[in-house]
């Protein structure tokens, strides 16, 4: 009897450990390493790898292929890996990545492509289907434009992240389906101004980082779907005047930074200027650039008689968005009535403004969208000015440069233990030169691989090594 069931024990431990093994070690890519608690990994960074490995365990639950020299994701990359919810390419030599890449991967919760600063373009079909997708990063990716569509059906997605590439406008509707994204990262592109309808959908949006652009203009209307939002940069761009209409809708807005852009402090600023005064939140400095006798000087703490008048423009002022093209070059400024043509001042004489309007109600004191004029008039607090004011747009205060909060901040780079040169120490401190993994994915990590290879000198890893087929 008690041979019989310490035999039975033995070939239960036995049995026990051949699943372990065989979990652990059998379809493992050679530049990889694989482990399955607390989810089926693959694990191959920094390893030199110049192609996706054919070869990754269909299981797996997590791919890490970052820092490598990967140039190009050919279609239906990880097809077999149906359990995929993460998913690291980043800081690779990306070129190209086939449109059907990532199809399949319906779980896919976080997709990491940035600092591939080669890939400057992405088919708008590439990220379809990927409906339970939470992160995606798209940051220094050396991107262009948006492709129509690129976004749509992320309906899941929280964090997008699209700072430091080269963007030169916001398309229309681009995020439309991404009624649960709170981070917007937008900073360091060289988007010049944020129209009508390009933030329509994002319902849920917390935070918007433009800062670091080249944005000049802010549609009336283009905020109004942003009642979520708490945290607005748009420090070091090229602002000369914001419609107060445009911040209307911000009605949870906490944090907002203005800094570095060229405002022009008269008549215009009055709508930013009564908007700031009522503000409840926090709030950057609002430099006046113009006229001269402010420059330097903060809007908020200007009183309001000092906003009279227009400032002197070397060249004709152009309304801002004003959506017909008939008053264009006509700086009508300050005046409350389109149909007053008496007030309209011409662009190189507009000295006499500030007299001519005075004792004048400015039309940006009555309520957004009240006033008695045509809208476009009124809520247009126009004007751009040569490009000699404008401060450097990459002299940005250190404060401002690094958002707030852990999204951005978390630590990247997982270093990994290869199963090449692995030893029990490297595995164990396979800390060395990295951090750890990012928020929301850092359960039990540090653990991983101490458990890999403690399991490896059994021995049966190399038995069962070709069970499986590939991914
Ligand atoms: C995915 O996970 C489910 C549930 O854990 C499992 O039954 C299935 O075999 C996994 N699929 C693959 C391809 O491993
Ligand atoms: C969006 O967020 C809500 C609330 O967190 C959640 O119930 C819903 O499932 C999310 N939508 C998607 C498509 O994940
Ligand atoms: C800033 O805006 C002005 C007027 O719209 C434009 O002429 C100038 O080129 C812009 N500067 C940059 C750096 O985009
Ligand atoms: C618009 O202006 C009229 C008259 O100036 C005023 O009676 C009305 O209450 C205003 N509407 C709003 C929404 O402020
Ligand atoms: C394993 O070898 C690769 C090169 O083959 C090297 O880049 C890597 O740092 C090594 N890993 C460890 C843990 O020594």
């Amino acid at each position: 009897m008690k041979r019989a069931s310490s035999g039975a024990g033995s070939q239960l431990l036995a049995w026990v450990l051949w699943l372990q093994a065989w979990q652990v070690a059998a379809p493992c890519p050679g530049a990889c390493v694989c482990y399955n608690e607390p989810k089926v990994t693959t694990s191959c960074p920094q390893q030199g790898l110049q192609a996706v490995p054919v070869d990754i365990p269909a299981a797996s639950q997590r791919v890490f292929l970052h820092g490598n020299r990967i140039t190009h994701v050919p279609a239906a990359s990880f097809r077999a890996c149906r359990n995929l919810t993460i998913l690291w390419l980043h800081s690779n030599a990306l070129a190209r990545i086939d449109a059907t890449a990532f199809t399949g991967l319906t779980l896919l919760e976080q997709l990491d492509l940035s600092d591939n600063a080669q890939l400057r373009t992405v088919d708008p079909a590439t990220f379809q289907g990927l409906g339970r997708l939470h992160t995606l990063h798209l940051d220094r990716c050396g991107l262009q434009e948006l492709g129509p569509g690129l976004f749509h059906g992320l309906a899941a997605l929280q964090y997008l992240y699209l700072q430091d590439n080269g963007l030169q406008a916001l398309p229309d509707d681009a995020f439309r389906d991404l009624g649960n994204l709170t981070h917007l990262f937008l900073h360091g592109n060289r988007i010049p101004s944020v129209p009508e309808r390009a933030f329509r959908g994002l319902h849920s949006l917390d935070r918007l980082l433009l800062h670091q652009n080249r944005v000049a203009r802010v549609h009336p209307h283009s905020f109004r779907d942003l009642g979520r939002l708490m945290t607005l940069y748009l420090f070091a761009n090229n602002l000369s005047a914001l419609p107060s209409e445009a911040l209307a809708p911000l009605r949870a807005l906490q944090y907002l930074r203005l800094n570095n852009n060229p405002w022009v402090c008269d008549c215009r600023a009055r709508p930013l200027w009564a908007w700031l005064q009522q503000f409840g939140g926090s709030s950057s400095e609002v430099p006046c650039s113009l006229p001269p006798r402010l420059a330097g000087r903060d809007l908020k703490r200007l009183a309001a008689p000092d906003l009279e008048g227009c400032a002197v423009a070397t060249r004709p002022l152009h309304p801002i968005w004003t959506g017909g093209s008939a008053d264009e070059g006509l700086p009508k400024c300050c005046q409350p009535d389109a149909a007053d043509k008496a007030s309209v001042l011409e662009g190189r004489s507009p000295a006499s403004a500030g007299n001519s309007l005075k004792g004048r109600m400015p039309s940006g004191d009555s309520p957004p969208g009240n006033g008695s004029g045509p809208r476009h008039i009124n809520d247009s607090p126009f004007g751009t000015l040569s490009g000699s004011v404008e401060p450097p747009l990459v002299a940005l205060l250190p404060e401002g440069s690094e958002p707030p909060g852990p999204p951005t901040t978390g630590p990247r780079r997982r270093p990994g233990c290869s199963r090449k040169n692995r030893t029990r120490s490297q595995c164990r401190l396979g800390q060395a030169g990295g951090g750890s993994e990012r928020a929301g994915d850092a359960e039990g990590s540090g653990a991983l691989p101490s458990l890999a290879c403690s399991l490896a000198p059994l021995g049966l890893t190399l038995v069962l090594w070709t069970v499986l087929g590939p991914c």
